[in-house]
């Protein structure tokens, strides 16, 4: 047994549940596995944060160039976040022969191709369970337990603050900006909620799972992004009495005509598992050909969860390393084998809610575009509120193209008495999850 010798860049929220984890589990992996897992550096921009979680003297350096240089470092853990100085970190930690462990989905979602090809060229890995979903092992899962299968379709809730807001816009009757101003003041949102309630963080965790499951290279780019700014307490009333929960989900699925990578609020059925799924939890919901429909349930943020998945990527390198053995290296990154289908060419049914004037003739002009648009109505429900002379109707289409549906707003945006399109939401097919999975 040899020591494995870890190094932290990054000692805030995470980092710092990663040195106390590690800690607290030293003994246990020495008696149970033979493992001797040292925190050997850890770096902050202040002394503070290596107090905090038991880091000081020469353990701890505010320059991380320490940590990578280290001869006696096996595994950086990069958890600072952002595109640099993270990416000279992988950069110089590969080359000085270092495997890396991080939650960076951002920096993942858009280069994870060229980092792993770095990572592999120099015979180390670059590991990223935290990074989709903090602490549900959904990575691991996709990339070992589930290989009898072609995996379908990914559906996930895989941010806790959008889930957080919508849930409580859901139970209470509030409306968006209400419920944002209060999670920021409890501190479920950021100050700057952008990258939660606009998708990014979304859209990058649907990149990196899409990528994993289905072999082939999907980036953040490439996935469809809308946020949950638009989402009022009127669209979700409505929606749970048409018997639907609107979620903001990122779904993946491998289709005989390519790849669909989308993050949107989603209209799902209230009895799906994933409408369930509240609070500020994630759940990620996998089909494969074989297994069929799974779903993984757990906490995507926070301390302890989000170190838990980084200290099982630590683990997993640390097993063979205290053997003296090299661990494989990094796998040969996927290319870009897949088409990924761009929005325009999929197709669901809407709920489209539009402030119409409350007067005689102002309906027949929009069912009119919408047959113009070649989209078919199923249902046309009238609120009863009313403000300005206007009211609230809302369609339910049947299943039409997203690129009719763009054409029918637009169209409707132009009309007279439309005084405003205030909603148009994405019902989600969910028969379509699981077709391809084999008979049993
Ligand atoms: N901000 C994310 C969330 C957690 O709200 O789920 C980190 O990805």
């Amino acid at each position: 047994m040899r020591t494995v010798n870890i190094g932290i860049i990054g000692l805030g929220t995470v980092g710092g549940g990663v040195a106390r984890l590690v800690l607290s589990h030293h003994d246990d992996y020495v008696a149970s596995y033979g493992i001797d897992l040292n925190v050997k550096r850890g770096c902050a921009l202040d002394t503070a944060a290596g107090e905090a979680c038991g880091i000081t003297g020469d353990a701890f350096t505010t320059d991380w160039r320490d940590i990578v240089n280290d001869p006696d470092i096996d595994i950086v853990v990069e958890l600072i976040g952002g595109e640099h100085p993270a990416t000279e970190i992988y950069e110089a930690a590969f080359a000085n022969g270092k495997h890396v462990v991080t939650a960076n989905k951002a920096l993942l979602g858009r280069h994870v191709e060229r980092l792993a090809g770095l990572a592999r060229e120099a015979g180390v890995q670059l590991r990223c369970e935290a990074a989709a979903a903090g602490g549900i092992p959904v990575v691991e899962a996709l990339e070992h337990s589930f290989m009898g299968n072609r995996i379908l379709t990914i559906a996930g809730i895989m941010n806790g603050t959008t889930n957080y807001i919508l849930s409580r816009m859901t139970a209470e009757g509030s409306n968006f900006a209400d419920v944002l101003a209060d999670a920021q003041r409890l501190g479920y949102a950021e100050a700057d909620p952008t990258a939660d309630v606009d998708g990014f963080d979304a859209a990058s965790k649907t990149a990196i799972l899409a990528s994993i499951s289905f072999h082939t290279r999907v980036t953040t780019d490439d996935v469809y992004q809308q946020g949950i700014r638009k989402i009022s307490a009127e669209d979700i009333a409505v929606a749970r009495e048409l018997g639907y929960t609107i979620k903001l989900l990122g779904i993946a699925r491998n289709t005989p005509e390519g790849v669909e990578a989308r993050v949107h609020p989603t209209m799902i059925p209230s009895t799906h598992q994933l409408a369930a799924v509240s609070g500020a939890m994630n759940a990620v919901y996998v089909v494969g050909d074989a297994v069929g429909e799974t779903m993984f349930y757990g906490a995507g943020a926070g301390s302890f969860p989000t170190a838990s998945a980084v200290v099982g990527d630590i683990f997993a390198l640390a097993e063979p390393l205290s053997r003296g053995e090299k661990p494989l290296a990094e796998a040969k990154p996927y290319d870009h084998v897949l088409p990924v289908l761009p929005i325009e060419k999929l197709s669901n049914s809407f709920y489209v809610r539009l402030r119409i004037a409350d007067e005689v003739g102002a309906l027949a002009p929009v069912v009119a575009a919408f047959a113009e648009a070649g989209i078919s109505i199923s249902q046309i429900n009238q609120l009863e509120t009313e403000t300005d002379g206007a009211c609230s109707v809302v369609f339910i289409t049947h299943e039409a193209s997203e690129a009719d549906m763009e054409k029918a707003e637009a169209a409707l945006t132009a009309l007279p008495g439309v005084r405003e399109v205030a909603n148009v939401i994405r019902i989600e097919n969910i028969a379509r999850w699981t077709e391809g999975v084999f008979a049993n």
